[in-house]
């Protein structure tokens, strides 16, 4: 059984005048037990919008039309919200989100934050939800005794760190992190990356891991997703997708990526941007940009097709 499965999900957005942004088109994806899953995607691509869908932490104008997303095989997309925030969110399944950084409190101290998160979610007193804070501090490399620091008080990098504790503070068994370490410099991004795999190991967690730069994924994740435009477009195992890419997009993305495996090669950006999800592309969305687009890739969508074992592509040309 998966701990985490998505499958078919349709989530937009509604704006002005009854039009419908489609983030999230038809997305299935599925998490093992202690494996990590690379999301990875140009800016715009729906990796944040399918992440708060599965913390159910989408903004109003968010809807699921369709699909389903089961954890441990039960339902929580239709489950009530209450019992989902009571029995899943943090407990079972919890987010870094993106700019995690600026999401603390100036005005409070850290380990109150973490504290307050503890407590709102368990019956722990105030006294061992601060011992569990402290030992949290420790478990992200922390110092305990800056717990009554200020946020200010810390490095972007150690604001990273928090924020990894408080999404390990109620010892779920999933954990999305969007976007890690891309405010941070290249040194901190390797040690907070560090961290994360050092975590993922010890504590057996399995991760969603979303980013656009490809290099990131290659050490931490078993396997990788790439959203171009609100859908999948290639999903397998890590060195399939990093030795083998099949789909023009993902090409595309690894030769606009610095170095894998210290490999060094001449990088090459995709010309033009992912489109305006409003009035998506017909046919396969990423044809304005493919070089090798034919008449059918204007006019209908690829389907997403077994190429290998546990590997699919959308692309007519594979
Ligand atoms: N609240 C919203 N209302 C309307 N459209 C939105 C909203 N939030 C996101 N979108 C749109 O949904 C699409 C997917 O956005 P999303 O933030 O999920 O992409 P992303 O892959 O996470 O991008 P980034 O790498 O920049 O974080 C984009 O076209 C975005 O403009
Ligand atoms: S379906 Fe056509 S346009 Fe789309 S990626 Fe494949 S070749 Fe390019
Ligand atoms: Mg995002």
């Amino acid at each position: 059984m998966p701990l985490l499965e998505v499958n078919s999900l349709k989530m937009y957005y509604e704006v002005k005048g009854k039009r419908w942004v489609k983030a999230v088109d038809n997305v299935s994806i599925k998490i093992d037990r202690g494996e990590s899953l690379g999301l990875a995607g140009e800016s715009g691509c729906g990796k944040t919008s399918l992440s708060l869908s599965i913390m159910r932490l989408l903004p109003p104008n968010g809807k699921v039309l369709s699909g389903e997303i089961k954890f441990e095989n039960e339902d929580i997309l239709n489950m009530g919200y209450k019992l989902f925030k009571k029995k899943i969110a943090w407990k079972k399944i919890s987010l870094v989100p993106q700019a995690a950084m600026s999401a603390l409190n100036p005005v409070m101290k850290v380990g109150d934050q973490i504290v307050e998160a503890i407590i709102f979610h368990e019956d722990v007193s105030k006294e061992e939800a601060l011992e569990r804070a402290k030992t949290l501090f420790k478990l992200v490399g922390l110092d305990p005794s800056r717990i009554n620091d200020y946020p200010h008080e810390f490095s972007g990098g150690m604001r990273q760190r928090v924020m990894i504790a408080m999404a390990l503070a109620c010892n779920p068994k999933l954990v999305i992190a969007d976007e890690p370490t891309s405010a941070l410099d290249v040194i901190v991004q390797a040690q907070i990356l560090s961290l994360i795999k050092d975590l993922q190991k010890n504590l057996n967690l399995s991760m969603i891991l979303v980013t656009h730069d490809l290099s990131i994924l290659s050490e931490i994740c078993n396997s990788i997703a790439v959203m171009y435009a609100g859908k999948i477009v290639e999903y397998g195992p890590t060195l399939d997708v990093y030795e083998d890419p099949q789909h023009p997009y993902t090409k595309g993305l690894l030769a606009a990526t610095p170095s894998i495996k210290g490999t060094r090669r001449r990088l090459k950006s995709i010309p033009g941007t992912p489109p305006d999800l409003l009035n998506p592309p017909p046919g396969c969305r990423f044809h304005p940009r493919c070089p090798y687009a034919k008449d059918i890739c204007r006019k209908e969508e690829p389907p997403l097709v077994k190429v290998g074992e546990k590997r699919v592509v959308a692309c007519h040309e594979v």
